[in-house]
């Protein structure tokens, strides 16, 4: 099947280059040239684990292809998936003007019976306003379809060819055909494809991104209260996950959620609540709530030094929202960097992969370790806000020599509160009880 990707981002290329893999004949289409031409010259725009390979044996089998051209891209489509990105706009909605702009750049191109699929993350009612822009550039009949996309930077193509299900928001069943087989090949194991109707697969990409949202600043507020009574959030996370109504996922306590989703999704889905008459009271708390444990290490900080950073070398490990990628939208490290240069602090700072995105915004006001020991030169604390697997079993004995002072602020929980005292450090985790390390306390 010929598809076409608009949108050539974090979505638009994993998604693109898995439905090459399948089989069919994809166009990644994108307005940024540079990007076009530097994926036309074999390199890969973003971090993404995995996808360098794909990207390439599916180039090379001509399977793949990109162009910044709308007429060369749309023309002989059977697919046509929008992924553009969809910012929030001042108030805090979904600003459309992307998905509008590419609605009515391939209106012109657009095949009789072609499917127009929105994958990107749009406010109820935007698929229907999509059809309403293309339709006011052609006669050309074609299928409208919503397909909310749940992939996670980092695990991105694993998510994608092994989804929990597939969701589409369709009119005509057609429409829903043409996309059931184009996702066949990743259905085989019996995971569901589910169809609907458009108005309610637009609120299904809403609503569980919202959830997610919400447990993990719930979990984070109990943290917060645990470091207050004296509890421990490890503990208490055991207790409450293996309730099998509960479970583990997203509830590991940390420094806010971050990323190009949740931050916007949450407050785009308040948008659409209040514009219709619903207080969004829940959403609003969440992404308070957010937005405070973004300050927690940084105040952390500030108090152990008493109020006074001026002059202090804080080593930071860790600057993309998440592991495994080099997206640094909305992320956590941003927020406190910030705060301690706004303190007089020095940052020292390292990630595997993100250094290069932090640098084009902060500039030389950091100081860029390539290796993450070399952040803990001269430090008087370490902060650690991004649980990269490296950082998960470092060399304890070498980073106290190379730190001023053994003193560790961990938004991660990475390690043993009990063996950092043990190592000579002072520990400070995330929802820690702050009485002495038991003796009896189990472990594993
Ligand atoms: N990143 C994720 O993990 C993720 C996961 C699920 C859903 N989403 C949603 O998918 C959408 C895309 O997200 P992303 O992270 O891939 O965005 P992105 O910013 O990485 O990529 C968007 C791309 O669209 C291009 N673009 C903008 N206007 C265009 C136009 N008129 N024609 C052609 N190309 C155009 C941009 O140049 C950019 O390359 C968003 O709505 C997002 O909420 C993202």
């Amino acid at each position: 099947m010929k598809v076409t990707m608009i949108g050539t981002g974090y979505v638009g290329l994993v998604t693109g280059t898995c439905f090459a893999e399948s089989g069919n004949e994809v166009t990644c289409l994108d307005v940024d040239q540079k990007k076009v031409d530097l994926l036309n010259n074999g390199g890969i725009p973003i971090y993404e684990p995995g996808l360098t390979e794909l990207v390439k044996r599916n180039s090379a089998s001509g399977r793949l292809t990109f162009s910044t051209s709308y007429e060369e891209a749309i023309t002989g489509a059977k697919c046509v998936f929008i992924c553009v990105g969809t910012p929030q706009d001042d108030n805090g909605a979904a600003d459309l003007k992307y998905v509008q702009s590419a609605a009515e750049s391939m209106a012109p191109y657009l095949e009789p019976s072609a499917v127009v699929i929105c994958k990107s993350t749009v406010p109820v009612g935007t698929n229907r306003r999509v059809r309403e822009w293309i339709q006011a550039k052609t006669d050309t009949p074609f299928y409208s379809a919503s397909n909310p996309e749940f992939l996670k930077e980092g695990a991105a193509i694993d998510d994608f060819t092994k989804p929990d299900r597939v969701v589409v928001g369709v009119d005509d069943e057609e429409a829903a055909d043409v996309v059931q087989e184009l996702y066949k090949p990743f259905l085989r194991t019996e995971k569901p494809f589910i169809s609907m109707g458009i108005e309610s697969a637009e609120m299904v990409k809403y609503a569980a991104n919202c959830m997610l949202a919400t447990k993990i600043s719930f979990i984070n507020e109990i943290a917060n209260i645990c470091e207050k009574v004296n509890a421990d959030i490890n503990e208490v996370r055991k207790g409450i996950g293996h309730d099998a109504r509960i479970g583990f996922s997203f509830l590991f306590p940390g420094v806010g959620y971050g990323g190009s989703c949740f931050p916007k999704d949450v407050r785009a889905l308040a948008a659409v609540a209040s514009d219709n008459g619903v207080s969004p009271r829940i959403l609003r708390t969440v992404d308070e709530t957010n937005d405070q444990q973004k300050n927690v290490l940084f105040n952390k900080l500030n108090d152990f030094f008493g109020g006074d950073l001026s002059g202090k070398t804080v080593a930071v490990w860790g600057l993309s929202f998440k592991p495994r990628t080099d997206d640094i939208r909305e992320a956590p490290s941003l927020v406190l960097i910030r705060s301690l240069l706004k303190a007089g602090a020095l940052v020292k700072a390292s990630d595997p992969v993100a250094m290069e995105n932090v640098k084009a915004e902060l500039g030389d006001q950091v100081t860029f370790c390539d290796h993450h020991y070399d952040a803990c030169d001269g430090a008087d604390a370490l902060a650690i806000v991004t649980e990269w697997n490296e950082f998960r079993n470092p060399d304890f004995d070498y980073i106290k020599l190379k730190m001023k002072s053994p003193v560790i602020f961990d938004g991660r929980n990475l390690y043993d509160r009990k063996k950092m005292a043990k190592r000579g450090f002072h520990y400070s985790g995330i929802g820690l009880s702050a009485l002495p390390v038991p003796t009896v306390a189990s472990e594993s």
